[in-house]
């Protein structure tokens, strides 16, 4: 083992020894999903230092938080004097909602900006804490992920066990919808609906219960893979989806830090790096009949990350051809993000 690897395996250890949690930071921190979603994580026993920080506002955000009685030491921080430097120092667990939400008309634009926000964001982790555990929210997914993955390669600490697209949301929608249509509403956290492919439109799809009839579920597909857009549509203009987001991104968040924690078979679907497992990659290429550097599927979750991708397993037939229909975009996606960071650099 390399000597900066040991001293950081050392230095966990001690922390944990000491009682400490993961330490965890909110990049984007002051907008309408890192709100909720910080308060979500201050209200979690585990945590013990949060770290927060945006762009605009998070010294407020941190200060209202810190008036909570939960264990969480929480700071914030803004860009001058190294403020995201700071912040990340010591940060094992690093989740970004930095970003434009989905505007309607927006979207060539939205990409620009958050590929720029990634990126940067990306490379501060990559300098001062290459070892984080990196759990991207910011749209679109299926290229943000290659971002960081492509700057964590540049700087020459990329490691594919350890950086996540969040696409819990997806699962927390389908599982909600399928939790309705069963007869079991509000019954959601008993109905686990898995997301597999990409995250969001044709890219995701969903293992769904036989028990629905043909007629429901071509409706259901299609709400579940395009749910995002009811709340965009309700909101008026005024942005996307942000608390059901937050509850999303505290779900998977905590699995990652049980993992670390060292808790046994913790099993969440993410959109990962598919040579963080190649057993599982050589499975699911062979499922897929194509060849994908990024693919969401449960991922079983450890204390150093990813320790296995499932593949598929039994699925209908039509599921597989809508896992084969969000192929061709999936490439196309990851092919956008990685290409992103190549020209920049
Ligand atoms: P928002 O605009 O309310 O908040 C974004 C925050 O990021 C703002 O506070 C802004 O100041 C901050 N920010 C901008 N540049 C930054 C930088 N360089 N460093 C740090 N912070 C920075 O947007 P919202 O609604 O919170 O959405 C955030 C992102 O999450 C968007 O990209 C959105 O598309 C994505 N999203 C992802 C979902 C998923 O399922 N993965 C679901 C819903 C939204």
């Amino acid at each position: 083992m390399a000597r900066l690897e040991r001293g950081w395996v050392l230095w966990r250890i001690r922390r944990w020894a000491a009682g400490c949690s993961p330490g965890t930071v909110v990049l984007g921190a002051a907008g309408g999903i890192g709100q909720p979603l910080s308060l979500l994580l201050k209200t979690n026993p585990a945590i013990t230092e949060l770290a927060l920080f945006d762009i605009v506002n998070t010294p407020g955000v941190a200060a209202d938080l810190s008036h909570i009685a939960t264990p969480a030491k929480v700071v914030g921080r803004l860009p001058p004097n190294d403020g995201l430097k700071e912040t990340l120092t010591g940060a094992e667990v690093v989740v970004i909602p930095a970003g434009v939400p989905r505007k309607p008309g927006l979207r060539d634009d939205l990409f620009k900006i958050n590929a720029g926000i990634v990126k940067d964001l990306a490379t501060g982790i990559a300098t001062v804490a290459p070892k984080a555990f990196v759990l991207v929210i910011s749209n679109p997914v299926n290229s943000t992920v290659p971002i960081v993955a492509e700057v964590f390669k540049k700087h020459g600490v990329y490691d594919p066990k350890r950086i996540f697209g969040v696409t819990t949301l997806d699962v927390v929608r389908a599982s909600t919808f399928v939790a309705e249509i069963i007869g079991k509403p509000g019954s959601a956290p008993d109905v686990v609906v898995p997301v597999i492919g990409g995250h969001s439109g044709v890219t995701s799809s969903h293992p769904l219960p036989d028990s629905i009839a043909k007629d429901t579920f071509d409706a259901l597909v299609k709400r579940i893979q395009f749910g995002g857009d009811e709340v965009v549509k309700a909101k008026d203009g005024a942005g996307s989806a942000t608390l059901s987001m937050a509850y999303a991104g505290f779900e998977f968040a905590n699995k990652v830090i049980r993992a670390i924690k060292g808790e046994k078979g913790i099993v969440a679907p993410s959109f990962v790096a598919l040579k963080a497992d190649p057993a599982g990659a050589e499975a699911l290429t062979k499922e897929l009949g194509a060849e994908l550097e990024f693919f969401s599927s449960n991922v079983e979750l450890g204390p150093e990350g990813v320790v296995k991708i499932h593949p598929l397993g039994k699925i209908t037939q039509g599921e597989t051809e809508l896992v084969k229909a969000a192929v061709p975009e999936l490439l196309t996606n990851i092919k956008t993000g990685t290409t992103y960071v190549l020209e920049k650099y």
